[in-house]
């Protein structure tokens, strides 16, 4: 069966390898449908995490990142993915509708090229929560390339006061959640634990070496062969208005940010407890103020750094394909 010229089988393909995105503790709040010819993305309400993520804005950011994701490997089939975002005004958990261009040869070449690297690092790709060594400044050049007319975000990197600004924002939100029980209790369903397909494993949480900035984990088995203190350079992906499009924007920026990082060989981690709770999310604000740069709406920062030596994290679970696709 075909869809608009593209074999059913090549888009079901390309989905399966898109849910290797990144999301909210694996939570993976994705439904993938096709109909009238054309891909429609919703987002899942019932994955939703709602005491770390209550307005769903996390949700919504996910739903970005595996929507980019789609974008890269579809590529390969020489398509282009022309995107309709929030198509159904009646309807918020619609996100967005794909409708498929075939990639003229010429510029088949030239998303080729660009989007080869990208589509390899979806593989490699893994949240490591680890120590890392500073990035070499040549590895970062360009990757915040185009991203606010791509995507209407930006990422700015920190200056060299941004990790303790940042490890402030961390202690103000880890100090703000130590009595919320209801907090811990959903951050243990999903973390530490094995479970079939979804959340984080405690194969991918450090055994030690906690980094200043990072969200409090259960610990974990995973060695950190380079315990030394954390050299990562930390960037913030923001966007002027705080809109369900904005936050949709800010998950294909964060795609975008990840798969570039690591088609360069970096490791990357992003963190989010810095913009959950409010009184931290201002302190994110702030962070670039020495530059005399404010972050209106401050969404998810980011850590890029060396990757560390020995094993890399394992890659984490994910739903089978036919329980988020139905064509
Ligand atoms: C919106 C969003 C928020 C996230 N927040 C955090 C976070 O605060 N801390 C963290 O270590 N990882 C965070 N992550 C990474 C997820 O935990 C990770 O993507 C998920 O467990 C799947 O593992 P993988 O990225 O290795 O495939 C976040 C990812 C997304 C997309």
């Amino acid at each position: 069966m075909m869809a608009a010229g593209v074999a059913l089988q090549s888009i079901r393909e390309a989905v399966e390898t898109a849910c290797r995105a990144p999301s909210l503790h694996n939570s993976q709040p994705w439904r993938w449908t096709m109909s009238g010819g054309r891909l429609q993305l919703h987002a899942d309400g019932s994955r939703s995490v709602p005491v770390a993520d209550p307005i769903g804005r996390q949700m919504v950011i996910s739903c970005g990142a595996v929507l980019h994701h789609f974008a890269v490997v579809i590529s390969r089939y020489g398509w282009g993915a022309a995107v309709e975002r929030l198509p159904d005004s009646r309807n918020p958990m619609h996100l967005a509708t794909v409708a498929f261009e075939p990639l003229p040869r010429s510029r088949a070449a030239d998303t080729e090229n660009r989007s080869d690297a990208l589509r390899t690092a979806i593989a490699h790709r893994r949240t490591d929560r680890r120590p890392f060594a500073a990035p070499r400044p040549a590895d970062l050049v360009g990757v915040d390339e185009d991203l606010v007319p791509r995507f209407g975000a930006s990422l700015t990197m920190l200056g060299e006061d941004g990790p303790s600004r940042m490890a402030e924002a961390a202690r103000n939100s880890a100090s703000i959640r130590r009595y919320d029980p209801a907090y811990h209790a959903e951050l243990y369903w999903w973390a530490g634990h094995r479970l079939p397909d979804q959340g984080i494993p405690g194969a991918a949480l450090p055994a030690e070496g906690a980094v200043p900035v990072g969200r409090e984990f259960p610990v974990g088995t995973l060695a950190s062969p380079e315990s030394g203190p954390d050299r990562a350079a930390l960037a913030v992906i923001s966007t002027e208005a705080d809109t369900r499009l904005d936050w949709l924007r800010s998950g294909e920026a964060l795609s975008h940010v990840l798969l570039t990082a690591t088609s360069r060989g970096l490791a990357t981690c992003p963190l989010t407890h810095l913009t959950e709770v409010s009184a931290s999310r201002a302190l994110v604000g702030d962070a670039g103020a020495d530059a005399g740069e404010r972050f209106p709406f401050p969404q998810i920062v980011v850590r890029i750094g060396a990757r560390p030596g020995g094993d890399a994290p394992p890659m984490t679970g994910r739903r089978p394909v036919d329980e988020v696709w139905r064509a």
